[in-house]
């Protein structure tokens, strides 16, 4: 295992030599280093999903790393984030993937040590977080050097990896879709998960917001905390009759990655002029394969509704697949500017939940889809040590 933690040491520096880049210095990736063997491209560990169907199918393999190609950068990896989105595309519920197998991935964060040609505003050492559809989960990256940003000082590379996809995807639901404004009402489903506690965040930014969450009742105190002023039990309750108790006109916004009935359901708690934001399916899973009588309930109970009867309720529906957006570079810019902004006015801090080794990423799939994270799930190459395991932010 030491042996093969060396040779990924080494590859940076492989990789810098084969760009014909500078060599990074030792300390910028803070461990002693050991060159490839010459003439031959370095092996470096990889999370690959293998087929779909269960935890086991995500295996960790070698897979042969290269210079960076034109416009892209090396990273050597810190650590990833673990998104929903990974447990339906393990179960092969989600659209454009590349062919089995491939590594799955769409954040993470480290350390730039080889720079291609044509790449002006990124260098050696230099820390990044990455968004991309999907190959992240591997210790070296060869990544679009527009798919990067730079970490802001005194991020951790846990928060880097927890940042892009959750925080993203709430800040353009909240405030391009959703325009959420002060003394505005909210409902978040999966209020205590990634998406769920950055939106939490989001809406403190903003005066008077309030917030209705749903998760597990284990949650409600984290989520109290964290500034939600009505968390419900949607596991032993009805959500939407608990939202009217209180909010007797419904909300202003409600955030839906649930879809089937729950959609039609957050349609009808909006106000007048009121907006549901859709982003996901979670509905569709129920275990660790796929079910297909919940993929039927799911999609026959889908919403629908046309333009004359939306015209009629004063209500807005959007829908947001930050997936979708792989070619929008400035539009993502943007955002991740503005997150980056937040984060050092300390607005926003993700929440990690806990640290797996890419060895662990079985259970930590399993931790995710047994309900029992509060904040973000995070993979890294090495073993973390076992403080960090449990690691609240
Ligand atoms: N469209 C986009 O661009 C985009 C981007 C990011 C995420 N998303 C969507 O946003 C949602 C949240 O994603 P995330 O990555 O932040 O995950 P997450 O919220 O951390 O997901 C895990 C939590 O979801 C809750 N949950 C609800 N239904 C579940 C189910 N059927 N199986 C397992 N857990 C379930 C569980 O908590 P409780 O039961 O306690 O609530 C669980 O702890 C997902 O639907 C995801 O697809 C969409």
């Amino acid at each position: 295992e030491e042996a093969g933690r060396e040779l990924s040491r080494g590859l940076c520096r492989a990789a810098a030599a084969a760009a014909g880049g500078p060599t990074p210095p030792e300390q910028s990736l803070d461990q002693p280093v050991k060159p490839a063997s010459s003439g031959e491209a370095p092996e470096h560990r990889a999370l690959v999903l293998t087929g779909f169907g269960g935890y086991e199918k995500v295996k960790v393999q070698t897979r042969r790393s290269s210079s960076p190609g034109l416009g892209e950068l090396t990273v050597r990896v810190r650590a990833c984030g673990l998104n929903f989105a990974d447990v339906m595309m393990r179960q092969g519920l989600y659209d454009r993937l590349p062919s089995l197998p491939f590594c799955p991935g769409m954040e993470c964060a480290g350390i730039v040590c080889a720079v291609g040609e044509e790449v002006r505003d990124r260098q050696v050492g230099d820390k990044v977080m990455i968004l991309a559809r999907t190959g992240l989960w591997q210790e070296v990256v060869n990544v679009p050097a527009v798919q990067t940003f730079l970490m802001p000082d005194g991020m951790s590379f846990e928060e880097a990896a927890a940042l892009p996809v959750n925080y993203i995807t709430a800040y353009m639901i909240l405030f391009d879709f959703g325009n959420l404004r002060p003394d505005q009402s909210i409902l978040i489903h999966m209020a205590a998960g990634g998406v769920g506690t950055a939106a939490i965040q989001l809406c403190k930014t903003v005066e008077n917001v309030t917030i209705f969450g749903t998760a597990s009742a284990s949650k409600h105190d984290s989520l109290k905390e964290s500034g939600v002023a009505h968390p419900i039990d949607y596991r032993t309750m009805d959500y939407a009759e608990e939202v009217r108790k209180i909010s007797p006109k419904g909300v202003d916004i409600v955030m839906d990655p649930l879809g089937g009935s729950d959609t039609s359901k957050a349609f009808h708690l909006l106000k007048p002029m009121g907006k549901v934001i859709t982003y996901g399916v979670a509905n569709l899973i129920t275990g660790q394969k796929k079910n297909l009588v919940a993929m039927a309930k799911t999609w026959w109970n889908q919403f629908s509704i046309n333009a004359i009867q939306l015209l009629h309720h004063n209500k807005a529906i959007c829908g947001y697949d930050l997936g979708n957006m792989d070619e929008e570079y400035k539009l993502i810019t943007g955002v991740v500017l503005k997150l980056i902004n937040l984060y050092n006015q300390g607005k926003i801090k993700p929440k990690i939940d806990s640290v797996w080794s890419f060895d662990q990423v079985a259970d930590a799939m399993k931790h995710m889809q047994e309900k029992k994270n509060i904040g973000k799930v995070i993979l890294v190459p090495e073993a973390p040590k076992e403080e960090s395991k449990k690691a609240e932010n």
